[in-house]
């Protein structure tokens, strides 16, 4: 672990890591000792995600290549993530990154069929892609500049009275989540308290580190 830190350290100009690497150990020393300077980690984080909601139907192992997919084999998942417009996962970029847009979007070809990855499922995979889609963990990531500029993924908010809003998540500010709209990109504050339970959930689960 030691080693890994000081790898990814590297990364990183010491100047900017080192105060948040003070902050989070007094405060939160399993997650730092968890999670380095990057969010998230195939093997850790996705793939027992993928397991979970997804082997069952698109599994080299059982045989399931539901539409072709299979996310059991990284040799066959490996050839869905590339930087051009066919494929399903584009490293750095999760707003345009097919994959992420059918397990946020409640359209016909949502994954998994009739369920929902949880806010925090969908926020680690998001991370992952934003940090460049690699099943290794000490490859070199993207740096977290680049990610910023791409635009959240759009989720499906519903408020109070059953309306839904499509937005991506971009923070916490007291009691109202701002979202990103994605017309026009505009941050838009929105008061919790009109969100139906669910959606303030999902809006806590994308704030959570
Ligand atoms: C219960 C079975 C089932 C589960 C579980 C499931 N899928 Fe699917 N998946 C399907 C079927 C069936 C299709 C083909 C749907 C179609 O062509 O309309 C599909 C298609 C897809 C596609 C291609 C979609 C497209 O728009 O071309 C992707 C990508 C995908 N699934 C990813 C996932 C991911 C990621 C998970 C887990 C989070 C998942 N699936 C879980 C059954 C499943």
């Amino acid at each position: 672990m030691l080693a890994k830190e000081k790898r990814d350290g590297t990364l990183m100009p010491s100047s900017k890591r080192a105060p948040m690497s003070l902050l989070r150990s007094s405060l939160l020393i399993p997650l730092f000792a968890a999670s380095s300077a990057f969010a998230a980690d195939f093997k850790k984080d996705i793939q027992p995600i993928l397991e979970r909601n997804c082997y069952e139907c698109h599994s080299l192992k059982t045989g399931k290549k539901k539409a072709g997919f299979v996310f059991d084999d990284l040799k066959t998942f490996k050839m869905d993530i590339a930087d051009n417009d066919v494929a399903q996962i584009r490293p750095g970029k999760p707003s345009e990154s097919h994959f992420l847009e059918i397990l946020v979007s409640d359209g016909k070809n949502h994954m998994p069929p009739n369920e929902n990855l949880s806010g925090a499922e969908i926020k680690k995979i998001t991370e992952w892609i934003t940090e460049g889609a690699s099943f290794e963990k000490d490859a070199p990531k993207l740096a977290p500049t680049a990610a910023k500029k791409s635009l959240p993924p759009i989720m499906s908010w519903t408020n109070v009275d059953g309306k839904t809003i499509k937005a991506g998540f971009v923070r916490l500010d007291g009691d109202h989540v701002v979202l990103r709209m994605p017309l026009n990109a505009a941050e838009v504050p929105y008061p919790l308290a009109k969100l139906s339970e669910a959606s303030q959930k999902l809006a806590r689960d994308c704030a959570a580190p």
